[in-house]
This record gives C-alpha cells, sequence and structure tokens, in this order.
C-alpha cells in the first residue's frame, strides 16, 4: 500500500521517527523508515526494536539474529512482520497481544521446530492472519498441525522446504479458506483426504516430494496443481463426476507416468506439462484377437466412498477433456507415435512440444493440426518422413516456430515452408536434407526456400549440403543463417543473392570455407568462420560493422594492423584460440585489448609460436615483443652480453692503442727485447 503525504508531512514524520529512533534501543540505527514501512534488514538485531514510531504497519526484520520473539512491541496498526532468516526457535504466546492486526507473517528460514507448541499458541492470537510463511523450518508434520491448529483465516500458506512425510485429514482441519498452498521440496510420499475440505484451494503445489501416485483427483475447484519431480506412475482424476473442473494448469513433468494421465472428463485445462516422464500410446497392445493381457486395471481403496477406479490400459481414448489446451509439453517421453484423431481434438492448441520422442513417422493430413499452432517442436526424435498432402497444408497460418533438428528426415514436402504464411523461424539441422535448385520440379529430398517473405531465421547446420545453387534464398529476407558444420558446403558466389540486404548472422564455422566476398553484407553483425583452415582473414570483411566474430581453429598467424584498427571500431566480442599466431607479430592482439569496448571471450586460451618454436599464452607474455620466456632466453641473455662485453673489450683496446699510438712501439720493443739482427 502506498500512502501519499504532503511533503511536509512526510518530514515530521521521518523526523520523528529519527528521533524516536535514537533516543531508544536496542539498536535502532539499524532501521529505516520508508512511509509506513520500518526496514532492519541485514543487521546484527537480537530482538525487535521497540522504539520506532507506533504507527509502523509493517516491520522487516529479514536476516538478523533473532532467537526468540518475546516481549511484543506496541505497533498497534502493524499488520506485516517479515523475519526470515534469522535462528527464530520460538514466538512467545502473548507477543502478539500488542499487535492484534497483523494479516501477513514471514518466518521463513528459521528454526521454529524447537518452539512451535508456544509459537502455535502465539499464533492462535491472531485473527487476521492471512499471509503465513513457515517454509524452510525443520517442521515434521505432527508440528505443522499443531502450529496451524485453529488458523481458520489464512489463505496462503507456506510449508516449502520441511520435512513433511505424510499428510491426512487432520494436517490443516481449521484451513477452511486457504487459497494457496505451497508443499514443494519436502519428502512427502503420501496424501491421505488432506485437501478434501479446502473448498476454495486454488493453486497447490507439491513438486519435489515422492508421491507415488495422484488416484481419484477430484477437487474441482482446484486452477493449478504442481506435482513436477515428484515419483508419480499415475494420475487418474475421478471420472464420474458431473462438474466442470476448472483447473487450468497441470504441472506432471519430471515423474514416472508410463500413460496419459487420466485427466478430468470436463475441464478448463490450457496449460499441460507432462516432459520427463515415460509416456507412450500402446494401441497397437489393444487387440481383441492376439493376445489376452490385461486390459483394464483397477484401483481399489481410494478413500472416501468410492469403490474404485477402472481403467482400460492399451485403449488410446482416456484423455478427458483435452479441447481447452493451448499449452502440451511432451518432450522427453517415449511417444512413438499419435493416436488418430489426438491432436485434432485440440482445436485451440498453441505450444505442441514434442522433442525428444520416438515418433518415425508424422503425416500431417492425418493429424489435422489445429491452426491455432504457433510452435511446433519435433526435434530429436527419428522421423524420416514428414509427409504432408495438397488439402493438409497451407491451413497452419499461425505457425511461427518450427523446429525439426536432430531428425533423420530425408523427404519433406518440397514446397511446404512455402505454404506457412506466417513461419518465422525454422531449425532443420542435423537432417540431411538439401537445399532445391531453381526451376526445381517437386522432389522431396530436397527444401525450396525461396519466396518465404514471412522467414528470417534458418538452421540449417549439419545437413550434409554440398553445393548451395543460385539465388538458394532469393524473395526470403532471411536475418539469420547458420550454415555450420557442412564440411562440404561449396557456396556459389550469387548462391546468398538477395540476402545482402537482410543478413545479420552467419554461420560458417567448419564448412571448409576458404574465401569469401562479405562486402555486399552490409548489416552484418555475427559472423562465424570458425574451423575453417583460414590462413588470412578476407580483407572484404574490413568494409563491414561487425560486432561479433567467431575465427576459433583457423590458420592464421597474425592479422595486419589496419585490419586489427577496423575490425576492433566495431567488435564487441571476439573469439581467437587455436591458430598459430606468431608470437613477433601481435601488435593487432594489443590493439583489440586496449579496445575497452571488445570483450575477448577466450583470451586466456589463446596462444601463439615464438622463436623458439614453442607455444606460448598471449596473456603470459609480458611485453608486446616477441621474446621468449624460459632458461633459453636466459641462454641467450648470457650469450648477448657476453658477445657484447667481449666486443667492448676490443673496441676500448683498440681505441687505447689507437689515441696512444707510442705505447705500441714500446709494448712491441718490450715484448721483442732483444734487439733485431738487422
Ligand atoms: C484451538 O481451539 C480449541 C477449541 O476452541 C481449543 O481447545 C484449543 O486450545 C485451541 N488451540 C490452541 C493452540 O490455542
Ligand atoms: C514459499 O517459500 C519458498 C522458499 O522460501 C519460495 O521459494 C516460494 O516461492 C514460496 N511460495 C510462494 C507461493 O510464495
Ligand atoms: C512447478 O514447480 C516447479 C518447482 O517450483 C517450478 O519449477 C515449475 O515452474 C512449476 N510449474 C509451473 C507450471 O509453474
Ligand atoms: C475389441 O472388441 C470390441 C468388442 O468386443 C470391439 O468393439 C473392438 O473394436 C475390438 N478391438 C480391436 C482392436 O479389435
Ligand atoms: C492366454 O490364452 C491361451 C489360450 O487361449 C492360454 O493357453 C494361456 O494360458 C492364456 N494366458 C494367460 C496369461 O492367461
Ligand atoms: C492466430 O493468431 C491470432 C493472434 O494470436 C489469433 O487471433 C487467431 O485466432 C489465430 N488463428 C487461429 C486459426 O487460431
Ligand atoms: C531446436 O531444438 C534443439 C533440441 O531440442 C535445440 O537445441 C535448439 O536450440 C532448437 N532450435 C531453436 C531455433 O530453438
Ligand atoms: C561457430 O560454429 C562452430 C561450429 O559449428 C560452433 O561450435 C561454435 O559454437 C560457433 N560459435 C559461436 C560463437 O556460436
Amino acid at each position: 500500500m502506498v500512502v501519499f503525504l504532503p511533503p511536509l508531512l512526510l518530514l515530521l514524520l521521518l523526523l520523528s521517527g529519527q528521533l524516536v529512533q535514537t533516543s531508544s534501543h536496542p539498536h535502532p540505527d539499524s532501521c529505516r523508515l520508508v512511509q509506513t514501512a520500518a526496514l532492519c534488514n541485514h543487521g546484527q538485531l537480537s530482538s525487535v526494536p521497540l522504539g520506532l514510531p507506533g504507527f509502523i504497519e509493517e516491520l522487516h526484520l529479514n536476516h538478523n539474529h533473532i532467537q526468540t520473539l518475546q516481549n511484543g512491541p506496541s505497533y498497534p496498526a502493524l499488520h506485516t512482520l517479515s523475519c526470515p532468516d534469522n535462528q527464530l526457535e520460538t514466538v512467545g504466546s502473548k507477543f502478539f497481544s500488542h499487535t492484534p492486526l497483523i494479516e501477513h507473517l514471514n518466518f521463513a528460514v528459521n528454526n521454529l521446530h524447537v518452539g512451535y507448541q508456544e509459537t502455535s499458541r502465539a499464533l492462535t492470537t491472531l485473527s487476521q492472519l492471512r499471509v503465513l510463511d513457515l517454509s524452510d523450518n525443520g517442521l515434521t508434520e505432527d508440528m505443522a498441525s499443531v502450529l496451524l491448529q485453529n488458523l481458520t483465516r489464512v489463505e496462503h500458506l507456506n510449508l516449502s522446504r520441511n520435512l513433511l512425510l505424510r499428510l491426512d485429514e487432520r494436517s490443516f482441519r481449521d484451513m477452511h479458506q486457504l487459497r494457496e498452498l505451497d508443499l514443494q521440496r519436502n519428502s512427502l510420499f503420501e496424501i491421505d483426504g488432506a485437501f478434501l475440505h479446502m473448498h476454495r484451494l486454488q493453486r497447490l503445489n507439491l513438486a519435489f516430494n515422492y508421491l507415488p501416485c495422484l488416484l481419484n483427483f477430484q477437487m474441482v475447484q482446484l486452477l493449478v496443481l504442481n506435482v513436477s519431480h515428484n515419483s508419480l506412475e499415475w494420475f487418474i482424476s475421478n471420472q464420474d463426476l458431473e462438474e466442470t473442473f476448472q483447473l487450468e494448469t497441470l504441472d506432471l513433468s519430471d515423474n514416472r507416468l508410463l500413460f496419459f494421465p487420466f485427466l478430468p472428463t470436463r475441464s478448463h485445462l490450457r496449460n499441460l506439462h507432462l516432459s520427463k516422464n515415460r509416456l507412450s500410446f500402446y494401441e497397437h497392445l489393444d487387440s481383441n484377437a492376439t493376445s489376452n493381457w490385461t486390459t483394464s486395471i483397477h484401483f481399489y481403496n481410494l478413500g472416501g466412498n468410492l469403490s474404485g477406479v477402472m481403467a482400460r490400459l492399451w485403449s488410446d481414448d482416456l484423455h478427458g477433456d483435452i479441447s481447452s489446451l493451448e499449452l502440451l509439453d511432451l518432450s522427453w517421453n517415449q511417444v512413438s507415435y499419435l493416436p488418430h484423431g489426438f491432436v485434432g481434438s485440440m482445436p485451440i492448441l498453441t505450444w505442441l512440444k514434442m522433442g525428444t520422442n520416438c515418433l518415425e513417422v508424422l503425416d500431417l493430413s492425418r493429424e489435422q493440426l489445429p491452426g491455432s499452432l504457433y510452435e511446433l517442436d519435433l526435434s530429436n526424435n527419428r522421423l524420416t518422413d514428414l509427409r504432408a498432402s495438397g488439402g493438409s497444408v497451407g491451413e497452419l497460418g499461425n505457425l511461427t516456430y518450427l523446429n525439426l533438428s536432430q531428425n533423420s528426415l530425408q523427404r519433406l514436402p518440397s514446397w511446404w515452408f512455402s505454404s506457412l504464411p506466417s513461419l518465422v523461424s525454422v531449425d532443420l539441422s542435423s537432417n540431411p536434407v538439401g537445399v532445391c535448385p531453381s526451376g526445381h520440379q517437386d522432389d522431396s529430398s530436397c527444401v525450396v526456400w525461396r519466396n518465404i517473405p514471412s522467414l528470417k531465421q534458418l538452421q540449417l547446420a549439419g545437413c550434409h549440403l554440398g553445393t548451395l545453387p543460385d539465388s538458394a534464398f532469393s524473395g526470403t529476407p532471411l536475418t539469420h543463417l547458420e550454415l555450420s558444420n557442412n564440411p562440404e558446403l561449396i557456396i556459389q558466389p550469387t548462391a546468398l543473392q538477395g540476402l545482402s540486404r537482410t543478413l545479420q548472422h552467419l554461420g560458417l564455422g567448419n564448412t571448409g570455407l576458404r574465401d569469401f566476398d562479405f562486402s555486399h553484407f552490409h548489416h552484418l553483425k555475427s559472423l562465424n568462420l570458425s574451423g575453417n583452415s583460414l590462413t588470412r582473414l578476407p580483407d572484404s570483411l574490413l568494409s563491414l560493422q561487425l560486432t561479433c566474430l567467431d575465427l576459433r581453429n583457423n590458420r592464421l598467424s597474425s592479422l595486419t594492423a589496419s585490419q586489427a584498427s577496423s575490425l576492433a571500431s566495431s567488435l564487441q566480442t571476439v573469439l581467437l584460440n587455436g591458430n598459430p599466431f606468431n608470437c613477433c607479430r601481435l601488435d593487432w592482439y594489443w590493439t583489440f585489448e586496449r579496445t575497452e569496448a571488445l570483450r575477448m571471450v577466450d583470451s586466456w586460451d589463446v596462444t601463439c609460436l615464438g622463436l623458439d618454436e614453442q607455444t606460448h599464452r598471449v596473456q603470459l607474455l609480458s611485453s608486446p615483443s616477441c621474446e621468449s620466456e624460459g632458461e633459453e632466453s636466459v641462454f641467450w641473455y648470457v650469450l648477448l652480453f657476453l658477445s657484447v662485453a667481449l666486443s667492448l673489450v676490443g673496441i676500448s683496446a683498440l681505441c687505447l692503442l689507437t689515441f696512444r699510438p707510442r705505447t705500441l712501439p714500446r709494448a712491441i720493443k718490450k715484448k721483442c727485447w732483444r734487439p733485431t739482427p738487422y
């Protein structure tokens, strides 16, 4: 709540706050007043500051050293008390006697398991309490049920990160008003009727527990149920209920589901998260004639008055109501096919995530993908064949993101992508699929990338591409083209014609590139040339304003001064390691290093070859030179010193002799003291 006060009044309030603070104890200086909130966070407080102004409505004591809350302060207007991350063990039973209006209590990350009984008596005195955070307090379920006795008005309760193992009817028996309950990160393995009386509960988080199954789910009023990261093998809702479930979001990801969950017969479910399970469909096992397997499963003893639940196992029509689904995340499962009519029964589906499954064939004409589909992720499956007949294509008017990477697609309807009017991004990486030349007649082993006016991003990395045909992308205003990891790629000079005005990122890593004229691509910002055995940088790069350049793993020995200064004027990120740079010609490197806006991401790994044929880390070279280090260099220094010293001696001797010529004959005379016979 923000209260707007006239400036003068505010000043007075602040002043009075200051005055009161300075005249009282304990540790009042560690508090700051902001309107009616006192912020005493990150202090050394060991108890509640008593001298704060009486009108405060919020008191924040986060991250202090308060162990007990005993003598209740007299702040009658207080409605929020926040005391997380102290070492709080006990709240005295009279602590709240002068703060009866508290609605919001945060005791997260404390040790209330020590004094939970007294604390419980304190909490019952708060008749207005609506929001209670007891997360991370070492509480068992018995402690929790004592603490929560008689808290009939609480609407939001946080019990996450405690030690709860099982819950039953008694656990929350007085909490009829609860709307939100967070029980994530406990060790729950059993829940028996604990929520049945909570007719207002809308959000329930049970993530990161050990629940083995959820049977007879019938919380009609719930909006969000999160049971991710448990050990669920079954999710079965009460399918006999006539009522419409309010459920909008159901998160069952990271569990052990083998079967598609048995959803309510009537619901508004919009988001269904099922990733990282073991889900599959088993229609092929549902055959009366060939086997006498168990075809149905019965669940008894479900509590309540119900006799049991019976479900037919192998049939595909168990899904309940999925007609309101907008998001279906089935990634990381074992789905090998989609049951007939399955996708068709989700008419407003927008996100379909099927990455990392076992799909082998997808027949789009059969699946009836809805026109509302915006993102389709089929990456990392086993697709070899994508089929679409004339009638079925062209209906996916909203499809914007399509990920088909990491399949084995060899056959695709060549013109399919051209028929999708909203398509912005396609990832076809790691599929052996070619690019069709112009004038190509229908041939499903290549794809036509011309004249797709909406397409901006295209990933064709690792597609075994050979020669890129002329004007391969004309009429398609790509900004982002990834062609990396196609070692046999041959780019005709005219192949990228038409992209010069739009292309911003071009990935040519590991493509066997020798030289390429980049000068037309005025908008290019990011270029990947790594792994190409380049011995020199193409000069056409210098007319560009690149911000990101990957030059790793080439055969560059140096860059020229003009290349360095031109690149440094725009580059923000550069990657360089894996090149045999010459230690004696590193001026370009120091230019890069001096440029503040330029980040040399892998500078620690950049090495150069010295005169001694050894590799040196450029970062360890002390100065911009090619002097090499180590024992040899000392040797060379000694040698150099010796030769200089010797020459000096020689020179000085010569000088001596030259300037004092009489010494010469004398010396000679001295040496040859015997008179010569002539
Ligand atoms: C809760 O209420 C019951 C009945 O009103 C009372 O007997 C009990 O002592 C209360 N519990 C606490 C902890 O105050
Ligand atoms: C409950 O507390 C945990 C840990 O303190 C926190 O991460 C979580 O967001 C809280 N839940 C709600 C619903 O506020
Ligand atoms: C479910 O809870 C987990 C753990 O808190 C969280 O990561 C996940 O986003 C939640 N799911 C949804 C759909 O909000
Ligand atoms: C199995 O038998 C039922 C009736 O006995 C029949 O309706 C159904 O079509 C059969 N299913 C298969 C897969 O043959
Ligand atoms: C399945 O049926 C065959 C013959 O009808 C029978 O011999 C066999 O015991 C049955 N198997 C099981 C597991 O019931
Ligand atoms: C496509 O998306 C637009 C805007 O999000 C939406 O209004 C329209 O209904 C969608 N089309 C279909 C067929 O769902
Ligand atoms: C496509 O999916 C793969 C694998 O799931 C992922 O690595 C890649 O980033 C996705 N592509 C796009 C463009 O999001
Ligand atoms: C450049 O391409 C290579 C080879 O495909 C890849 O490994 C590398 O991550 C790419 N560089 C950047 C900066 O993405």
